[in-house]
């Protein structure tokens, strides 16, 4: 049976150090780190994710901002607010919740924030920063920052002679992680929908991080016996078991077959989720210290 990875417990960790940190700097300066978070329209799952934010901001002891539009809000609009946070000098971090509703254009949108302040690590200058091994000079998108978290702490800092496969490459996950990973001298595989035999290609895998977004598509033959399996899914499915009508979270994993093959694994929920949110927070504290041109802290 698989060592389970902690994800709450790893997150309440940075947690704890971003707070610390956050009162270090409004000692020091009198400025609070600032982060703004917009979000547009009505989607359910979308307001939960940026409440947890803004609680988790204010427990933080930053100075937490939302900005929720109405759905019918134009290209326009949202391009002027963005512009407005750019330039507010109380606002360290911005962070436009996605997806936006379908007629904006989500990547002028998302480009516009100003790279000091894109604490969701998207601006092509932080994303480039990562390709170019920069890892210290940029911010990292947040999941996989709180991914290769949870990878140091069951194997260090050096991934040297390390397979890793990373199934997913998407702009927000798959690339940076598949990034990060090989800036730890991991050697990395980026599969996606069009890999050949994509059971045999994971079953190589040292680490696996899987973010594919299929409810427990990784099955216990896809992994290496002793693999760390990293799981970036969540899934919501019908849990006849707990009623009717009811639902449950599940990963891109088959947490139980693939546990018993593991050496350690992340749960869905528990895992990853709790670390996206502590990294924006890191992000947040990182970018305020820059702004106030000291020293950076490190998580
Ligand atoms: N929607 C789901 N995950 C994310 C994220 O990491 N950042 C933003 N901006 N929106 C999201």
């Amino acid at each position: 049976m698989a060592f389970v990875i902690d994800g709450k417990e790893a997150a309440a960790s940075v947690i704890s150090a971003v707070t610390e940190a956050s009162v270090s700097l409004e000692g020091k300066t009198g400025i609070k780190p600032g982060l703004a978070v917009v979000i547009v329209g009505e989607d359910p799952a979308s307001h939960a994710y940026v409440n947890s934010k803004g609680k988790m901001a204010k427990q933080c002891g930053f100075n937490s901002i939302q900005h929720t539009l109405p759905e019918e809000t134009t290209q326009e609009e949202l391009q002027a607010l963005v512009d407005t946070l750019n330039a507010d000098l109380a606002v360290h971090g911005i962070l436009v919740q996605l997806p936006l509703p379908k007629h904006f254009d989500s990547d002028a949108i998302i480009q516009s924030i100003l790279p000091e302040k894109d604490v969701d690590g998207l601006n092509i200058a932080n994303a480039g920063k990562i390709a170019t091994g920069d890892l210290d000079t940029g911010l990292i998108s947040c999941t996989p920052a709180g991914s290769m978290l949870l990878v140091k702490r069951v194997h260090g800092e050096d991934l040297s002679g390390l397979n890793a496969v990373v199934i997913g490459r998407s702009n927000l996950f798959g690339k940076p992680m598949g990034l990060l990973l090989l800036a730890a001298n991991a050697t990395v595989t980026m599969a996606h929908s069009r890999t050949k035999d994509l059971a045999s290609v994971c079953r190589n895998a040292d680490i696996l991080v899987a973010a594919v977004g299929r409810a427990e598509m990784v099955k216990r033959d896809w992994v290496k016996p002793g693999a760390t399996v990293i799981d970036v899914g969540i899934n919501r499915v019908p849990a006849p078991e707990k009623g009717e009508g009811k639902t449950k979270l599940v990963g891109d994993v088959a947490f139980v077959e693939a546990s018993e093959v593991a050496a350690s694994i992340t749960p869905v929920p528990g895992g990853v989720g709790p670390m996206t949110i502590a990294m924006l927070m890191a992000n947040t504290v990182i970018a305020a210290h820059r702004a106030c041109s000291l020293p950076v802290p490190k998580f």
